[in-house]
């Protein structure tokens, strides 16, 4: 790959700072170098600057000139459902009518449904939705996924869903090693295309315990969760996570609290989902877990708070699934913020509460209900959620160093992209050094 210069960005927002995830005042400190500039060789950034001093070292490189507009690193989503079968339009219309979520699910609709669809899916079709969907998400400027399994309920299903992740991997690896010995034997320009897609780095996460199948008790199933899915999934090495849904009619404290401690011991870290629909106390198991992260906190009350600064867990919120409920109930990320939390920010993409890929959404949803400043919103969606998938030292900021994903907007003003909402909003998309061709391979 020959390098790359980018040139005159009215705003280069570095998310330089502290090698750990920000809190407090440090959520607001982007970082930016005005008028800006950063070289990158081999899909990782050489170095950052005024674009004046990068255009001296400009070299053999191919320029991108910015032209004035923002730059910034490729969003992280930290909390997606990224495989499922089919979609979930007729809970959609029933709640448009006035159902809860809660009484669609009793009624056989929920996650119950998008199960059916997803285990009578072929892998194939599974993998096939899930590139059309991650290229959604790598339009709306998201360069890295954190994706649940949690639509398959039975040990065959899930590790269906997390074959499926994989195959997400292999086939970006597979994309870059073919554009590298394309290039190599003089076949393809760097911004050619190659009729493949491009594809965001996956991190996966095993969500058995997403729902009780009807088929079985919470207890039968809890059993077969530690005894043989989480047994198989870290043998083949398909999760780095385990998340359970701790909720009223889902799995109780105990039962999550026993799924978390058998994951804990196959060397998996922890995220869960907790508190999102009652305040059932799921906050302070993550905290006494030493969970990674804590996800929802929509009921989460200063008891909770308190407990997760203590533990240093960082909360991921996913206002998308309020909004996508019609629920109006935001997460007190104000309070969070006070406390001393590394807040993260994620779409939970799903069919069920909350069917967007779009960052952007979310963060002008976190200024406008939960009284996040824009700045405090970016560094929640890119550096503290690249910590949050133990990945804050490769990716989230434009340091040298680290992974060249990064976006162009056609903004001027990094606020512009909490402001503007409703719109298609990246100017371009780069993966690993390389732009997302804005058609034919998306
Ligand atoms: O994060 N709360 C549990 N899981 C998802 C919803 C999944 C679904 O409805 O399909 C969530 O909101
Ligand atoms: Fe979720």
């Amino acid at each position: 790959m020959s390098p790359l210069a980018v040139l005159n960005a009215s705003q280069l927002v570095t998310l330089s700072g502290p090698k750990r995830p920000r809190v407090g005042t440090e959520l607001s400190a982007l970082g930016i170098i005005p008028h800006g500039g950063m070289l990158i060789r081999e899909g990782k950034i050489e170095r950052v600057g005024p674009s004046d001093e990068i255009e001296k070292n400009v070299g053999d490189a191919e320029v991108v000139d910015a032209r004035g507009r923002v730059v910034m690193p490729g969003f992280v989503d930290a909390h997606t459902h990224l495989v499922f079968a089919g979609n979930r339009l007729d809970d959609f219309e029933r709640r448009a009518r006035g159902e809860t979520y809660e009484q669609i699910s009793k009624a056989g609709g929920g996650i119950w449904s998008t199960v059916e669809t997803t285990r009578a899916a072929s892998e194939t079709d599974l993998l096939a939705q899930a590139k059309k969907h991650a290229n959604w998400f790598l339009r709306c400027g998201t360069t890295t996924i954190e994706a649940k399994s949690g639509y398959g309920l039975t040990a065959d299903a899930e590790l269906k869903i997390l074959h499926v992740l994989r195959q997400l991997n292999i086939s970006a690896q597979g994309r870059d090693a073919i554009r590298d010995s394309r290039i190599a034997s003089g076949r393809l320009g760097r911004q050619d295309e190659l009729g493949c897609k491009m594809l965001p780095e996956i991190v996966p996460t095993f969500l058995g315990a997403h729902a009780v199948p009807r088929e079985l008790s919470p207890d039968e199933y809890v059993d077969i969760v530690i005894a043989e899915m989480l047994p198989r999934a870290a043998a083949e090495k398909l999760a780095e996570f385990c998340d359970v849904f701790c909720e009223r009619g889902y799995f109780n404290i105990d039962q999550s609290r026993r799924i978390l401690s058998a994951a804990k011991k196959l060397g998996l870290s922890l995220r869960g989902h907790v508190d999102q629909l009652t305040n059932s106390g799921g906050a302070m198991l993550m905290a006494e877990m030493g969970a990674t992260t804590a996800d929802h906190l929509e009921q989460t009350n200063e008891q909770g708070i308190a407990a997760l600064k203590k533990a240093n867990v960082q909360p991921v919120l996913v206002p998308g699934s309020v909004y996508g409920l019609g629920s109006g109930r935001y997460p007190r990320a104000r309070e969070m913020i006070e406390a001393g939390l590394a807040i993260v920010l994620a779409t939970d993409f799903n069919p069920g509460s909350s069917p967007t890929p779009s960052m952007p959404m979310i963060l002008s949803l976190a200024c406008t209900h939960m009284k996040m400043s824009p700045a405090e919103a970016i560094t929640a969606s890119t550096v503290n959620a690249a910590y949050s998938l133990n990945r804050g030292d490769s990716i989230g900021s434009l340091e040298s160093g680290k992974v060249a994903n990064f976006l162009i907007f056609d903004y001027e003003d990094y606020r512009e992209l909490a402001y503007w909402f409703g719109m298609p909003q990246t100017h371009s998309v780069y993966v690993r050094g390389e732009c997302v061709p804005r058609s034919g391979g998306l």
